[in-house]
């Protein structure tokens, strides 16, 4: 089974591409939804909590776990890999959405001058300036934290003035810097793409995130049959959260556009 992992209910935005793009496979969803947001908390923090999802849903059958969240990617990706997983589950994978947004911002970009926004614990670890810096040295990196946009995807605010004005605020910045591709590094942003989009402009491409990350998995498990011949393909999905299933149930559906049950309660 192929697990996902987020803070909360975001990841379910690069879930719904992977239910597209990849439909056969089986998949489990966790949200740790009683701890989020990941965003502000500091890295021993993230690292603890990301590690103890990624048990779980190893624990749950899982053979490779894609961390959705931008944050848990950023703050304990690597440290999960290099540590922990080969003492406790070498034959099995964990990856991250930061490569893959690195190397699609680093192929669509023209003139070498990239943006990323994403939470502050994102933004802070500087995750993508280095991966970006990895695949192009002499790129120009900008990088703004925009702390409120989460709850007001949350809250249902997309499209409101009062939601347009404060993404103003945070990309004016990123405009003036003439930046020509953005990465929107945060599960909850795919909501706010169009509005964000017009606010760049025309010269700036904002990526598709959900979109490249399950081009990119398709890519990987390409790549790594002993990985893909170990996943079920029976097009069954489960949902796991750490707070109330029914609010789960609600708001999962609004993110992933479809209908969804059986979401399960559990502790890590
Ligand atoms: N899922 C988080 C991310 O992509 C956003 C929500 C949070 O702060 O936990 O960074």
């Amino acid at each position: 089974m192929i697990g996902v992992f987020d803070s909360g209910f975001g990841g379910l935005t690069i879930l719904k591409a992977f239910l597209e793009d990849l439909p056969d496979y089986d998949y489990l969803y966790l949200g740790d939804s009683a701890r989020t947001p990941y965003g502000n908390k500091s890295l021993k923090v993230v690292y603890e909590y990301t590690r103890q999802a990624v048990e779980f849903l190893f624990h749950e059958g899982a053979t490779l776990i894609i961390l959705a969240c931008n944050t848990a990617s950023a703050k304990a990706l690597r440290r999960i890999q290099q540590e922990w997983l080969p003492l406790h589950y070498p034959l099995r994978r964990v990856l991250g959405v930061a490569i893959p947004l690195a190397e699609a911002a680093v192929a669509a970009s023209r003139y070498g001058r990239i943006g990323v926004i994403g939470t502050r614990a994102t933004i802070e670890s500087r995750v993508y300036e280095q991966e970006l810096h990895k695949l192009e040295p002499r790129l120009r990196i900008y990088g703004q934290a925009c702390p409120l946009l989460v709850p007001l995807v949350e809250e249902d605010w997309v499209g409101r003035p009062e939601t347009t004005m404060i993404l103003k605020k945070y990309l004016r910045p990123l405009k003036s810097t003439k930046i020509d591709t953005l990465i929107l590094g945060c599960t909850h942003y795919p909501f706010l793409k169009k509005d964000i989009a017009r606010i760049m402009g025309k010269n700036c491409h904002v990526l598709d995130a959900p979109g490249i990350v399950s081009a990119k998995l398709a890519d990987y498990l390409k790549r790594h049959p002993e990985i893909e011949t170990k996943l079920l393909r029976k097009g069954r999905r489960a949902f796991y959260t750490t707070d109330d299933p029914d609010r789960f149930q609600a708001f999962g559906e609004k993110f992933l556009g479809e209908k969804i049950s059986g979401v399960q309660a559990v502790s890590l």
